[in-house]
């Protein structure tokens, strides 16, 4: 059966082979990097889903799993600088080491305000997992301390990631025409 969202799309940017081997790699690291520690990897909801799925499956460290989400972009593709608790964790996360798992880095407002407000409750570190990090358009005074790959200044899809909700079940990471988002 034909697949009618690619037709939205430019280029594959990061296809399924590129993306297991950063899950591979990143879980390798992480659980290098979390012996004997107290992990629990918090993915931000819903762009993280992919990424966290596939990333925890090659931590080889025992870790508890929890969820977040937040809003700070609404529909569109630009930051509104607005962020929005919309779930919470279901535990406390004090005297925990956590990791935030999440899509793609972008301007660091919506991690820098997630940093602040976790650290409020006490957790022995905090660390930032990203698939992806668009550098350049950093205003927020943060850095992941993991990151799958940096992408160019593009609006991405796919693997989570969205467009107005649509999109976040391409097992790929592709641009999306500008045509599609300037309509
Ligand atoms: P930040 O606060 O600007 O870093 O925003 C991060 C969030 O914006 C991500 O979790 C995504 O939900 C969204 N975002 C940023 N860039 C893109 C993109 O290229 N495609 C899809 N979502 C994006
Ligand atoms: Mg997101």
């Amino acid at each position: 059966m034909e697949n009618s969202m690619l037709n939205d799309l430019e280029k594959v940017l990061i296809s399924e082979e590129e993306i297991t081997a950063i899950a591979k790699r990143l879980g390798k690291e992480i659980s290098r990097d979390y012996c004997g520690k107290k992990l629990v990897l918090v993915s931000v909801l819903k762009g993280s889903v992919m990424f966290m799925a596939d990333l925890m499956r090659y931590i080889t460290v025992p870790c508890r799993i929890d969820f977040m989400a937040v809003s700070s972009y609404g529909s569109g593709v630009k930051t509104s600088g607005v962020v929005k608790i919309n779930k919470d964790l279901d535990r406390p996360v004090a005297g925990e080491d956590i990791l935030i798992v999440e899509d793609i880095l972008d301007s660091g407002m919506t991690l820098s305000y997630l940093c602040e407000l976790l650290q409020q409750r006490d957790p022995a570190s905090i660390r930032i997992c990203t698939f992806l990090d668009k550098p350049e358009r950093r205003t927020a005074n943060i850095k992941a301390d993991y990151v799958g790959t940096m992408v160019p200044d593009e609006f991405v899809v796919g693997y989570g990631l969205d467009y107005d909700e649509k999109y976040r079940n391409l097992p790929f990471v592709g641009v999306l025409k500008p045509e599609v988002y300037n309509k």
